[in-house]
């Protein structure tokens, strides 16, 4: 088999194994050298006009109920949930030993601000992978407010940046079974 082949095998089975997992090791840390190697790779995604839209903040230990009170906070502020879903927002953070917080730069050009999260997604999926190829388990999730003041106050973010993605991670304990994707369908058009 030409190397190229044997390449394009273990990354495609990189990309099959990424999952969307919390079922991790609550006692291992994950240690921020590690972490900040994750966002190096963020870096590394196509991005329009080279603006650098990613920001990321990384929470562990008590930094996660930080995070987790700022949000609520934030929701009680803005009026947004009821009590129940905000009590939950207190605690979620710590469900994994970090959680990382990655935002997005705002751009006057309308397009470039569309694009800017498009880079940004990008770069949080290198980070997935970048963890999986590692053993970390991690979960993409989208937070309850995607621009609370005191969040991203809290993360160092600038004002006009939104919140993209909230990434837990800790060491997986367990392989998880993978939801099954439709059936593939490429049109080709040759003439
Ligand atoms: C932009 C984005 C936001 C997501 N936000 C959430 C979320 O808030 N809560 C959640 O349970 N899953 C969230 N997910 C994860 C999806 O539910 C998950 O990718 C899907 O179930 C497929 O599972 P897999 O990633 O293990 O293949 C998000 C995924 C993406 C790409």
């Amino acid at each position: 088999m030409d190397s190229g082949r044997a390449d394009f095998d273990e990354f495609s089975n990189l990309v099959r194994s990424r999952r969307t997992s919390m079922i991790v090791d609550q006692t291992r840390p994950v240690p921020l050298d590690l972490i900040a190697d994750l966002c190096g790779l963020a870096t590394w995604a196509p991005n329009h006009k080279k603006t650098w839209p990613w920001r990321f903040a990384v929470f562990s230990g008590d930094g996660r109920a930080t995070l987790g009170d700022t949000m609520a906070d934030e929701m009680e502020r803005t009026g947004f949930g009821d009590e129940s879903k905000r009590t939950k927002t207190r605690t979620k953070y710590l469900r994994t030993p970090a959680t990382l917080v990655v935002g997005c730069g705002p751009d006057d050009n309308e397009m470039l601000h569309i694009e800017n999260r498009d880079a940004v997604a990008a770069g949080i999926q290198n980070i997935l992978l970048g963890a999986t190829a590692l053993g970390l388990a991690s979960f993409w999730s989208t937070p309850a407010l995607t621009q609370p003041r005191a969040v991203l106050d809290l993360c160092e973010f600038g004002a006009d940046d939104r919140i993209v993605g909230i990434i837990y991670l800790g060491w997986a304990t367990q392989e998880c079974a993978a939801p099954e994707r439709p059936q593939l369908r490429v049109i080709h058009v040759a003439s």
